[in-house]
């Protein structure tokens, strides 16, 4: 029983529609897909990010980057089509009319393979939305998403010492294992052949 994800609504399925959510601290905010137009957003997150958590996120050192370089990548990864190679959840605070995007999720599937079985999950959280129950919640739309990509097996990557991230995917409860070589641990979800509806927007009724 997955109890993170059941029993399936299609209102609060972000592949359908925003899914409104309220952090712990009762700042309201949204989940959504992302869009192309979400580019300079992403841009604005990664350069919030503090150190630990891009170093988190990317593995590498990500200090002193051309800032062409980042626009550049902000651009590749707001431009994916959800549904295909890549797909992405973000969550959205309003900062009067504009959005600021406070977290992310990212599902790929290996470069070259639009069809693959599995795909690889990267999250990040804004520094300042931490501890809000933001990420558990990208974490629950992204098993959304998963399913609306077709994706059998999602793995994670994380540095071996980041026990919060992999408790946080842990919590999603579905069958995994988890290997640690290196100093770098991937954990290998399986997606559930049942245990939540079959995905089942009314493509009519959608609003993203
Ligand atoms: C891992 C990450 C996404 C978690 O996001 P988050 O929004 O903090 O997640 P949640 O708020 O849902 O918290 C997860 C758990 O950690 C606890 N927690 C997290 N930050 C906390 C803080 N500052 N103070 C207290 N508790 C905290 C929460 O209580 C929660 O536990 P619970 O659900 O059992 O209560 C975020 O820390 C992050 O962006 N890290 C850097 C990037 C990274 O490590 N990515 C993973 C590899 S791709």
């Amino acid at each position: 029983m997955l109890a993170q994800i059941a029993p399936y609504r299609e209102s609060s399925d972000v592949t359908c529609n925003p899914v409104p959510f309220t952090a712990r601290d009762r700042r309201a905010l949204t989940l959504r897909l992302i869009r192309s137009s979400d580019a300079p957003r992403l841009e604005q997150l990664f350069s919030q990010l503090s150190p630990e958590s891009r170093w988190r996120r990317f593995h590498a050192p990500a200090e002193n980057i051309a800032a062409e370089r980042i626009t550049a990548q902000a651009a590749l990864m707001a431009d994916v089509d959800n549904r295909t190679h890549e797909g992405a959840v973000v969550v959205v605070a309003k900062e009067g009319v504009e959005e600021q995007i406070v977290g992310v999720v990212r599902l790929a599937r290996p470069s070259g393979f639009p069809m693959a079985e599995e795909a690889e999950a990267a999250i990040v959280v804004l520094d300042a939305y931490q501890g809000q129950g933001v990420g558990s919640e990208l974490l629950r739309q992204m098993i959304h998403l998963a399913r609306h990509m077709h994706i059998k097996r999602i793995v994670a990557v994380f540095q071996a010492d980041n026990a919060e991230a992999i408790r946080l995917f842990r919590k999603l409860g579905l069958p995994s294992k988890l290997l640690t070589s290196h100093g770098t641990s991937e954990m290998f979800m399986e997606m559930p052949a049942t245990g939540y509806e079959t995905h089942s927007c009314n493509q009519e009724n959608i609003r993203w």
